[in-house]
């Protein structure tokens, strides 16, 4: 479905570009020829990140350019400061992906007002902060755009336990998306989420899941009985961004192996027996047994 060119003439930042499933993003839309930019707290991270990009840019004898920038999000004048040096360092800039995040369990009593800000901070604020100054250059400049908000499946509908702060930061990043679509669809700027499930990622998995028996209770919610793979979320991402999603905008999409879907009324049925002993139950309910 993509060729080398499906994301050429455009420069993307992906905040929190360093490892994780920012990095798989990079080096996806690298591979389809768009310049990258990635930002974070950690230099030797981002550099190490950066180097692995050109080398398989390299490798694939692709002449896209990548640099980062050591910035945290949660500084509104480091971020309008790192957009400025990311036009002037690549001409312009297209593209944006908000995927920095913040995360840990605690039980919501136990928080402290220090704890929650500090997550509110990086995912919501940080997403604005990114989105505004972003916006207002594109503006400025009369030039189309296109942001991507990372979000996650509890941002609707169901929040979470045990991550407050995260579920308020990703449900205003959600409100943020859409508000945002209308409002600056005048301007020929998309602005799109996407809800990931599981994809392990060290960051997440080692804040997140705390016992291997809570990894294997994970892993039994998702209904295709697999954790995600990072290029399969780097694919949509990358769809996503390119012209061929020009007429989306404001669209949430989910990508969890089904996870989601777990409160359907009659799904424990299928954790009852095997589904041949199921079936069987099926059939003298009928009458037919
Ligand atoms: C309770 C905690 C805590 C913890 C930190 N705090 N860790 N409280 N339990 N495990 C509190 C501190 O006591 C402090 O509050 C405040 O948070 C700030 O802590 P710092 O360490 O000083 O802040 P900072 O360096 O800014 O760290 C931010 C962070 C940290 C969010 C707390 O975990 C971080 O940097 N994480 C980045 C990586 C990450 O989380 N990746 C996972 C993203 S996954 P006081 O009151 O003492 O000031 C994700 C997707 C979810 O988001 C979907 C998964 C399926």
């Amino acid at each position: 479905m993509f060729t080398p060119n499906t994301l050429t003439n455009q420069t993307i930042l992906i905040t929190g570009g360093g490892s994780g499933l920012g990095l798989s993003m990079a080096k996806m839309f690298a591979s389809l020829g768009a310049d990258i930019a990635i930002c974070g707290r950690t230099e030797e991270k981002l550099k190490e990140a950066v180097d692995v990009i050109r080398k398989e840019g390299e490798e694939a004898d692709l002449k896209t350019d990548v640099r980062y920038y050591v910035v945290d999000v949660r500084e509104y004048n480091r971020v309008r400061d790192m957009i400025e040096s990311i036009v002037k360092d690549f001409g312009s800039m297209e593209g944006l992906v908000n995927n920095a995040a913040g995360n840990f369990l605690s039980a919501s009593e136990d928080l402290s007002p220090g704890g929650f800000k500090a997550v509110v901070d990086i995912v919501l604020h940080g997403s604005f902060n990114c989105t505004h100054t972003f916006g207002n250059y594109l503006i400025d400049n009369k030039k189309k755009g296109n942001i991507l908000n990372i979000v996650t499946t509890y941002a609707e509908g169901t929040g979470s336990a045990f991550v407050l702060p995260s579920a308020c930061g990703k449900a205003g990043v959600l409100a943020m998306t859409r508000s945002l679509a209308y409002e600056w669809a005048t301007y020929g700027i998309r602005l799109n989420a996407i809800a990931p499930g599981p994809f392990p990622t060290e960051g997440a998995w080692t804040q997140l899941l705390p016992t291997k028996k809570a990894e294997k209770k994970f892993l039994e919610k998702i209904p295709m009985g697999r954790y995600g793979k990072h290029e399969e979320l780097a694919s949509l991402a990358a769809f996503m961004m390119s012209d061929m999603a020009e007429y989306i905008t404001g669209e949430c999409v989910t990508i969890d192996g089904g996870e989601k879907l777990a409160a359907g009324q009659f799904n424990f049925i299928d954790s009852l027996m095997s589904r041949g002993k199921l079936k069987k139950v099926f059939r003298m309910m009928r009458g037919k047994g």
